[in-house]
C-alpha cells in the first residue's frame, strides 16, 4: 500500500502522455506554447509502464490516461492493452476533449478502456469555438456518441466562465441528462497559462443558476474524488468540484506523471521529482525510491483558495503539461 506523509493511501496514478494539444482552451493554453517538448524528451510507452508496474504492484488501483490531447499520442491503444493486459481488473479511464474520439472509441473499448472524462463546455458552435478557439463542437458531439454507442463510460466535464458559458449549465444538465451521463462543473482554476481576463464561476454561483429551475439535495463526496454529487428533484445526479475549498485535499489518493517524467505529488506547487533516467536505465528500485520520497513529501492541501496573481506561488507548470 502507498501511503504518503500524511497518513493517506494514494491508489489513483494519472500520467500525462504528451502536453500537446489540437485545442487551445482559454483557460489552458490561449496561445500556442512557446515550444513544446522535444518528441525525444518524451518517454517511451515501455518506459511509462515500468514505472507504472512499481505503482500498481504497490497499490494503484486506479489510471488515469492524460495530456494535453492523449489521443494525439501515437499508438495510445496499444500503451492501453498493456496496461490492462498487465491488471484487468484497474479502474482505467481517459480524459479527452473528445475530437479524435469517432475513428478512435472502438479501438480504445477494444484495448480494454473502461471510461472517459470529456471536457464540454459548451453547445452552441460559436461559444465552443471561442472557448477552444477552434471550430470543435460538431466533431465533439460525434466523439461523444460514438464513446456512448461501443459501451465506453462517460463524464462530462464543464468549466463555466462569467460571460462566456454561464448561460448554458442547465442546458449541458439537460445534454447529459437525456443521455445518461453525469456532469461535473469544475471551478476555474487560475494558472499563469489561461486568458488573464477569464473569470471563473464559484461553486456557489453555479449552484444558484441550477437551482434557477431545480430543487437540489447535497449528497456528499464519493471517497476520495474531488467532485461534490448533487441530486435534481427530477432524480438527475451532477458534481461540482470545487478547488477552492480544498476540502478534498484531505482524502487526495492521487499523484501525477508527466509524459517527461515528472512525478507530480500536487497539482497546485511545483515540487516534483523526475523517474526519467531511472526508467531510462530499467532501473526498478530508482523508480520506487523517487515514488516513495514523492509520497513523503507530498503537501497536505492546495491554495487556491488564496490565490493572489501577483504574489501566487502557484505553480508555473501548465495543466496541459500536468493533465489537470
Ligand atoms: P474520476 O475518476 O471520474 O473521478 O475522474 P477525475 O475527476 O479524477 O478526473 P478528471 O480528469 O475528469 O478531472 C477533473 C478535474 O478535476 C481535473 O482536471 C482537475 O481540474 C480537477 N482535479 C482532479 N484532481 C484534482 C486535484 O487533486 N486537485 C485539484 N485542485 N483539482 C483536481
Ligand atoms: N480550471 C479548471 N479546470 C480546468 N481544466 C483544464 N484547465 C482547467 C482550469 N484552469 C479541466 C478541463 C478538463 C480537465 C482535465 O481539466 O476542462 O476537463
Ligand atoms: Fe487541450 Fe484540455 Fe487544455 Fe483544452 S483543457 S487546451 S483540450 S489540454
Amino acid at each position: 500500500m502507498l501511503i504518503d506523509g500524511h497518513g493517506r493511501t494514494v491508489n489513483y496514478l494519472r500520467v500525462s502522455v504528451t502536453e500537446r494539444c489540437n485545442f487551445r482552451c482559454q483557460y489552458c493554453m490561449p496561445e500556442k506554447p512557446f515550444s513544446w517538448v522535444p518528441k525525444e524528451n518524451l518517454l517511451s510507452f515501455d518506459e511509462l509502464f515500468l514505472f507504472m508496474k512499481v505503482a500498481i504492484d504497490e497499490g494503484v488501483s486506479k489510471i488515469r490516461i492524460t495530456g494535453g490531447e492523449p489521443l494525439l499520442r501515437e499508438d495510445l491503444d496499444q500503451f492501453i492493452k498493456m496496461i490492462h493486459d498487465y491488471k484487468p481488473d484497474i479502474d482505467l479511464a481517459l480524459t479527452t476533449n473528445a475530437y479524435l474520439l469517432p475513428q478512435t472509441a472502438q479501438r480504445l473499448k477494444d484495448a480494454g478502456l473502461k471510461r472517459l472524462n470529456i471536457s464540454l463546455d459548451s453547445l452552441q458552435p460559436a461559444i465552443a469555438h471561442k472557448i477552444a478557439q477552434k471550430d470543435v463542437l460538431t466533431q465533439v458531439l460525434k466523439g461523444i456518441d460514438k464513446a456512448l454507442e461501443v459501451g465506453l463510460g462517460v463524464k462530462i466535464n464543464m468549466v463555466p466562465m462569467k460571460g462566456i458559458n454561464d448561460n448554458e449549465i442547465l442546458d449541458i444538465i439537460d445534454y447529459c441528462q437525456t443521455r445518461h451521463i453525469k456532469v461535473r462543473f469544475i471551478e476555474y482554476m487560475e494558472n499563469h497559462h489561461a486568458n488573464q481576463s477569464i473569470e471563473g464561476m464559484h461553486g456557489k454561483e453555479i449552484l444558484a443558476k441550477v437551482k434557477e429551475r431545480y430543487t437540489i439535495k447535497a449528497l456528499g463526496r464519493e471517497g476520495a474524488s474531488p467532485s461534490f454529487n448533487y441530486l435534481l428533484d427530477n432524480g438527475y445526479e451532477f458534481g461540482l468540484i470545487d478547488p477552492h475549498k480544498h476540502d478534498f485535499c484531505e482524502n487526495c489518493n492521487r499523484i501525477r506523471l508527466t509524459a517527461e517524467g515528472n512525478l507530480i505529488p500536487c497539482l497546485y506547487f511545483d515540487e516534483a521529482m523526475s523517474i526519467a533516467s531511472a526508467v531510462k536505465e530499467g532501473d526498478i528500485q530508482g523508480a520506487a525510491n523517487v515514488l516513495a520520497q514523492v509520497l513523503k513529501d507530498k503537501p497536505k492541501e492546495n491554495r487556491w483558495s488564496s490565490f493572489d496573481p501577483n504574489e501566487s506561488d502557484v505553480s508555473q507548470r501548465a495543466f496541459y503539461e500536468t493533465g489537470g
